[in-house]
């Protein structure tokens, strides 16, 4: 795999911060799509509101996974830049976990919502957990990028905005 490059391609970067907006206004949306599917497993009226936003989270959420599936082939095909600075193996490893991370959990929660969705209402549940997990997920990432950024002054935020080849 390749690792040894300057920083993140405009592809990478632009997909990163897209996601990163289409994930929230997912997450702000999604009580929509549980109304709309109790609505219509009980046989009662769609709240308007919920008849807009419920195929808005469904669309959003296919998209977010095409694009995750995108972004995992190009992180595979053109690689990431080692780690900014000299931080300690064992923190560079704990980040690198977390990116992975976020790869498998946002190509595993759309298939769970595919998955609930047509037909196993069961996994509605776990599909759900998805706010808490991502939220905390997301919360530590940022907290660490910030923490690299402005105490450790290494550039790790500022390589997020500025492509390189
Ligand atoms: C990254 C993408 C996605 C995220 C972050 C996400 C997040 C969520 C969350 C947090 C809920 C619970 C809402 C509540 O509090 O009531 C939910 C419900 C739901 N989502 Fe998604 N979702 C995503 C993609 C999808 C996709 C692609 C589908 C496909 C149709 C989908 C279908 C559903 C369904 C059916 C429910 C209702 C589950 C139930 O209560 O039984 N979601 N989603
Ligand atoms: C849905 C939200 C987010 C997801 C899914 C996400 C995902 C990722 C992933 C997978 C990487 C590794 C690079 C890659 O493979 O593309 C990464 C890097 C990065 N992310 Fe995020 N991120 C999110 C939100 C944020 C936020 C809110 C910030 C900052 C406040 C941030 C700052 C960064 C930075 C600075 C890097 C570069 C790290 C490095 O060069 O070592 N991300 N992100």
């Amino acid at each position: 795999m390749a690792t040894h490059r300057n920083g993140y391609s405009g592809l990478q970067i632009g997909l990163h911060w897209l996601v990163l907006v289409m994930v929230l206004v997912q997450i702000l949306i999604a009580e929509n799509m549980t109304e709309m599917v109790d609505a219509i497993e009980e046989g009662t009226a769609v709240p308007p509101e919920a008849a807009f936003w419920g195929p808005v989270h469904y669309w959003l959420g296919i998209s977010i996974l095409a694009i995750m599936v995108v972004r995992l082939i190009v992180r595979l095909v053109s690689g990431a830049p080692a780690h900014a600075g000299d931080q300690s193996p064992a923190l560079v490893a704990i980040a690198a976990t977390l990116h992975w991370t976020f790869y498998v959990v946002l190509i595993a929660v759309p298939i769970s919502g595919l998955v609930a969705y047509y037909g196993l209402a069961d996994v509605g549940d776990i599909h759900g957990l998805a706010r808490p997990v991502l939220l905390t997920l997301i919360v530590l990432h940022a907290l660490a990028a910030l923490y690299n950024q402005f105490v450790r002054k290494d550039g790790t935020l500022t390589r997020m905005f500025r492509p390189q080849a």
